[in-house]
């Protein structure tokens, strides 16, 4: 199974949408292996976001992603990655497609409320960053498993 890593941004903190946002990845059979609720430091959202500082809106980025506290969930399921974005929505919200979390609770393109891992590499560095404590991360197994997947498929 696959494992990616999702940040409810302060403006999903700041709106009350933690658990609506959560109940989608779970509703979905996504299983939370890891979850930090944390004022981030500056250091960590920059390192998180070094893949856009040379970008002119990463001061801003960094700004609103460092001014409230910021969820870090850790997902595992077939294909994590690629089902989380699709659960997501595309970057800007105005324009992701109802259904979608940004199609449903957003309207911007910065204040989007999610950021999600966009490939395994990028997960693998990012999960290393938000849960980087022993005992982070929680190896279990859903009693639900076996109804959300069908184990006969996958052979
Ligand atoms: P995220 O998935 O967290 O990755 C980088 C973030 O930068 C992205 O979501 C947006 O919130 C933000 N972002 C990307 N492009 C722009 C842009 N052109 N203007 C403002 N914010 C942006």
């Amino acid at each position: 199974m696959e494992r990616t890593l999702v940040l409810l941004k302060p403006d999903a903190v700041q709106r009350g949408l933690i658990g609506r946002i959560t109940a989608r990845f779970e509703d979905k059979g996504l299983e939370v292996v890891g979850m930090k609720m944390r004022h981030f430091s500056l250091e960590t959202i920059q390192q998180h976001y070094a893949v856009h500082s040379e970008r002119p809106f990463y001061k801003d980025l960094v700004g609103f992603m460092t001014s409230g506290p910021v969820v870090a969930i850790a997902l595992q399921g077939n294909n994590a990655i690629s089902v989380v974005r699709t659960v997501v929505g595309p970057t800007n919200s105005a324009e992701a497609a109802p259904g979608t979390i940004r199609g449903d609770f957003g309207m911007s393109f910065s204040h989007n409320m999610i950021h999600a891992s966009d490939s395994p590499e990028a997960s693998a560095t990012e999960l290393a960053l938000f849960f980087s404590e022993d005992g982070d991360l929680i190896d279990w197994t859903p009693c639900t498993r076996d109804q959300v997947y069908n184990a006969a498929e996958e052979l």
